[in-house]
């Protein structure tokens, strides 16, 4: 009775890790990245803290935007768009989001006017790139995928 017990007690904790094993590899989600660096539990905190800090203010607390983003202000810029899924964060490569938040969109299109603040001196490579991590693990599957093929695009210079 007892080698009985002991024999089914094995057996099912044997049948759960096989499980574990199994379901690890099946589920596994596709590895997220900034620049190359993944994006772990750490990086996600410390960003969403210095996206609090520095970000927030003008991009929302929840990554929302301000409001009425489409429409250009009096001064004839633009308001700060959403980092989610609703703006259009997700459609610039991970390089672009990079030299944006380090040396402001002039950097990308020359000549540029735009309130967003430049951030090299203020933020570290390694801060922005944390922050970056962050907007990125909040988005959906779908937005995910998309940015991916847009910064591998990137990478292959086209
Ligand atoms: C003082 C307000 C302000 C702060 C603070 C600010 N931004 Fe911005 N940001 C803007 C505005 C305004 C725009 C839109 C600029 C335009 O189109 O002229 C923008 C645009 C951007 C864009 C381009 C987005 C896109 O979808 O094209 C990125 C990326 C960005 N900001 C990142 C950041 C990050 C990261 C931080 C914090 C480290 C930050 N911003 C802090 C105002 C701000």
């Amino acid at each position: 009775m007892r080698a009985l017990i002991v024999a089914a007690v094995v057996g099912i904790t044997g049948a759960a890790a096989v499980a574990v094993w199994a379901g690890g590899k099946e589920d596994a989600p596709p590895a997220l990245t900034v620049l190359g660096v993944p994006v772990d539990a750490e990086m996600i905190d410390q960003g969403a803290d210095l996206y609090a800090e520095n970000c927030a203010s003008c991009h929302g607390a929840d990554l929302e935007g301000q409001p009425d983003w489409r429409r250009r202000l009096e001064n004839g810029r633009m308001p700060a768009p959403p980092h989610d899924e609703a703006g259009h964060t997700w459609h610039h490569a991970d390089q672009q989001l990079f030299d944006i938040t380090k040396n402001g969109l002039a950097s990308v299109v020359p000549g540029y006017q735009s309130d967003m603040p430049v951030f090299d001196g203020i933020l570290t490579d390694a801060e922005i790139t944390a922050i970056l991590g962050y907007i990125k693990s909040t988005w959906p599957e779908r937005e995910r995928d998309y940015q991916a093929e847009i910064t591998s695009k990137n990478e292959e210079g086209s």
